[in-house]
């Protein structure tokens, strides 16, 4: 299975595709939801620690881990680490992206409405947008058919060539996404009364702090980047073997880091200028975090000329960048049926869609089997998935495989300091305080 193993084409192929997995929904509606949940700046300051301390060394030691057995996320385990326990590590990654798939699917689904909602012209007719809303998430029916699409459209890039799919896609599709996010914010901060968004978004307030701040968070981080569940381990086993592991994790992470605070500067500053009634605001987020995305940015392009324009490309962009992610996410599944179960790849697709599809009934009929998803995922199961990536690359892998893979092969010259703090952290730092976080976040 692997001789046929092919690797992406380009550094910035390579780039374009992690960085398209990295950045999607998690960035532009969960990242400003979890934010208004836990009260602003002091959330993004301990997310951006997290992403520094945990993230990029995850990051990289997927990639080491990737590249350095050429297998899908389990069989890295098993190759990597013959007769032991670790495959379970590898299992537990397929089982989390499956869990993922289940919510996420749902909410990918809602961009393909309002994808078609603003080509239609009736999304600028909208008088409540928070009605506009709610009356998706109660229709079961609805949000249900608009995740079959998105789901069958994912599968149908895994099956047809994924490589070439992703990587073309995601490099055109990238920059954008990115520069209309640019001239979204720009937009945002220049509308009256928008300064109070700001100051939420980057003033810390102690009294936001709660008990949870720090595991929501980190999950978040994890969710944000795709670490955790082996995604990082699937794409880095596509990748050359010139490919600079350090250099692609810090490209990603400052992208993917990037992207959701811009989204923060699009939503929050608009959300406080739309709002009549700014006493209320703060509340009025918290409550409404999920929904942040679809109620206030199609407000915001109301207050633009030329809105059908820009709320048509925004919502197609979004669908696309939420399926750069999704295929991400159904290509750990699908190669894991593939290589481990010997099924041909068109098979082993067709059973992962079928699952999703099923899970993702469940998230559109119940909002508590969605958020029991979403929980399960970012704050039990990544975080769990990061902590044994850090031991098994700190603790268990070769040392000289490790040097080898982060210097390919000493032709990436990096500083004995850089491999001391990168080897330290992922042994010490991330562990325990991974481990630390999980459970006063749980009991907390
Ligand atoms: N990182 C993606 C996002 O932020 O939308 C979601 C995701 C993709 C999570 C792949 C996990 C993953 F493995």
């Amino acid at each position: 299975m692997t001789e046929k193993r092919v690797t992406f084409a380009s550094k910035i192929g390579i780039v374009a595709a992690a960085a398209g997995s990295a950045v999607g929904l998690g960035n532009i509606w969960r990242f400003p939801s979890q934010t208004a949940d836990s009260g602003g700046a002091l959330f993004i300051l301990v997310y951006i620690g997290c992403i520094l301390f945990f993230g990029i060394p995850l990051m990289m030691s997927e990639f080491i881990i990737g590249r350095g057995s050429r297998a899908n996320s389990a069989g890295a385990f098993h190759k990597l680490a013959p007769g032991t326990q670790w495959k379970w590590v590898g299992r537990l990654g397929v089982l989390t992206g499956f869990v993922i798939m289940g919510f996420y699917m749902v909410v990918c689904g809602w961009t393909l409405d309002y994808m078609f909602q603003s080509l239609t012209g009736n999304l600028h007719k909208v008088t409540d947008y928070t009605a506009n809303f709610n009356s998706l998430i109660g229709n079961p029916l609805r949000q249900t058919g608009w995740m079959i699409l998105f789901t069958m459209l994912s599968s149908f890039f895994i099956i047809s060539g994924v490589k070439k799919g992703i990587e073309q896609s995601s490099k055109i599709m990238m920059p954008i996404l990115f520069l209309l996010l640019i001239i979204l914010a720009l937009r945002s901060l220049f509308l009256e009364g928008s300064s109070a968004g700001l100051l939420f978004l980057f003033r810390p307030d102690p009294t936001h702090l709660k008990p949870t701040l720090f595991l929501d968070a980190m999950g978040q981080a994890f969710f944000s980047l795709s670490i955790g569940m082996g995604c990082m381990i699937t794409y880095g086993s596509y990748f050359n073997k010139n490919t600079n592991l350090t250099q692609t994790a810090l490209q990603v992470s400052f992208l993917d880091s990037l992207v959701a605070i811009l989204a923060g500067i699009i939503i929050f500053p608009s959300a406080f200028a739309l709002t009549n009634n700014p006493d209320v605001i703060t509340q009025e987020l918290v409550a409404g975090g999920p929904g942040l995305l679809f109620i206030t940015l199609p407000e915001l392009f109301n207050q633009m000329p030329l809105s059908f324009f820009w709320g048509s490309l925004f919502f197609c962009l979004l669908a696309l960048a939420a399926l750069t992610s999704t295929i991400s996410l159904m290509e750990v599944v699908t190669l894991y049926i593939h290589e481990e179960y010997h099924l041909p790849r068109k098979k082993s697709t067709l059973l992962v869609t079928v699952g999703v599809i099923l899970l993702g009934i469940g998230s559109s009929f119940s909002s508590d089997f969605f958020n029991l998803m979403d929980l399960a995922s970012a704050k039990v199961m990544l975080p769990l998935g990061g902590l044994f990536i850090s031991l098994f690359v700190g603790w268990y892998l070769d040392r000289r495989l490790v040097i080898a893979q982060v210097t390919n092969e000493g032709s990436v010259k990096l500083g004995v300091t850089f491999l001391k703090v990168y080897i330290f952290l992922l042994r010490y730092i991330a562990p325990l305080a991974i481990l630390a976080i999980f459970i006063y976040g749980l009991v907390g």
